[in-house]
């Protein structure tokens, strides 16, 4: 990140953004690629190139983009946001075409944009399956609908299934990556899509607030993880499955069947815990995890700075902390 090659990123002229884009565009699939600041960003920007105020969005009710944006759909594009009912994340090509309404079409908002998250954030890191992927996709085309895809963890998806991440990304007209998460930079996104398309994101990145000027020395790192942290990401699933089933051995329900990547949930309202309750406890005895959007669930992940020793000692912790008898529950399904 230091010796950086940079320039003037608004100009388009930051060889190191300039070359993290190319690279982002072939590692998805897609003909180009912007490099943005945030995730956020890059799901907000899809919006407004892909609809016109009034139209209708349409995804998992409980969509990162939908709880977790600050109602920027409808903030920054006008949307209408339709929440479907998912299970573990995904909905099905039925739900679809259900939810889409044909007739009257001078008084129902029109449906424009469906969007699918993959790795799909708070049913706790799940897959979406690839028939299920080609039905829903191939019914919103069906249906003349846009397709935009919250791949902030497209790679986790693609490691777990061992597909290529372009393969997963194919359907869409514009995909996020985050660059923060499992790749772990400190900043940047990608938002990926066709040339002219991509165009029209750059234009509304600056109308947005987000044009950058010397940004290579942050897209550096993104160079980095597309070299370097790809791979990896199978040793934190790996790991992520290794503290579940641990838990589940000493009586901390998880649901096993959503440990698909790097998260692992655990319900605390088996020890008669809110999420926040359980968050403290755990911090008390040495280990962090995060709530989630369920009120009694917690989230551990597993990450690069996350070791084998690491997560040896939280499979010991956490039960200690909570006072599980070994033997009980491996948790309810949620979401
Ligand atoms: C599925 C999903 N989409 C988008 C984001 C937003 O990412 P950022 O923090 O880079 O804006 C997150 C962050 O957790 C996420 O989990």
């Amino acid at each position: 990140m230091a010796n950086a090659e940079v320039g003037d990123d608004h100009a388009g002229e930051d060889p190191t953004v300039n070359e993290l884009e190319r690279r982002g565009a072939q590692l998805l699939g897609q003909e180009a690629a912007l490099f943005l600041p945030s995730a956020t960003l890059a799901n907000q920007l899809a919006f407004r190139v892909l609809s016109r105020p009034g139209e209708e969005l349409i995804g998992e009710e409980s969509a990162h983009v939908f709880i977790s944006e600050q109602g920027g759909p409808a903030v920054h594009s006008g949307l209408v946001c339709r929440g479907l009912a998912g299970r573990l994340g995904r909905f099905t090509g039925e739900q679809l075409r259900a939810a889409v309404r044909p007739d009257r079409p001078n008084y129902y908002p029109r449906s424009r944009i469906v969007t699918l998250e993959n790795t799909h954030n708070s049913a706790g890191g799940t897959v979406w399956r690839l028939d299920e992927l080609a039905d829903v996709t191939a019914t919103a085309r069906e249906l003349g609908l846009a397709l935009h895809l919250d791949g902030s963890r497209v790679l986790n998806a693609a490691i777990a299934l061992g597909v290529p991440a372009a393969q997963l990304c194919a359907p869409f007209d514009l995909v996020t990556l985050c660059l923060t998460k499992g790749l772990g930079c400190p900043m940047g996104a990608v938002l990926a899509g066709s040339a002219p398309l991509i165009a029209e994101a750059r234009r509304l990145k600056h109308l947005f607030g987000g044009a950058t000027r010397q940004a290579g020395i942050v897209a550096a790192a993104g160079i980095y993880a597309f070299d370097h942290n790809i791979d990896r990401l199978a040793d934190d699933h790996r790991r992520a499955r290794r503290l579940a089933e641990a838990l589940v051995a000493a009586g901390v329900p998880v649901d096993l069947e959503r440990v698909e990547t790097n998260f692992v949930q655990i319900d605390m309202a088996a020890f008669g815990l809110t999420g926040a309750e359980g968050t403290q406890r755990l911090a008390a005895a040495g280990v962090g995890v995060t709530g989630t959007i369920h009120p009694t669930v917690v989230r551990a992940l597993t990450h690069l700075d996350v070791s084998d020793e690491d997560i040896e000692q939280a499979a010991r912790l956490i039960p200690q902390a909570l006072g599980a008898a070994a033997g009980a529950t491996t948790g309810a399904a949620r979401g």
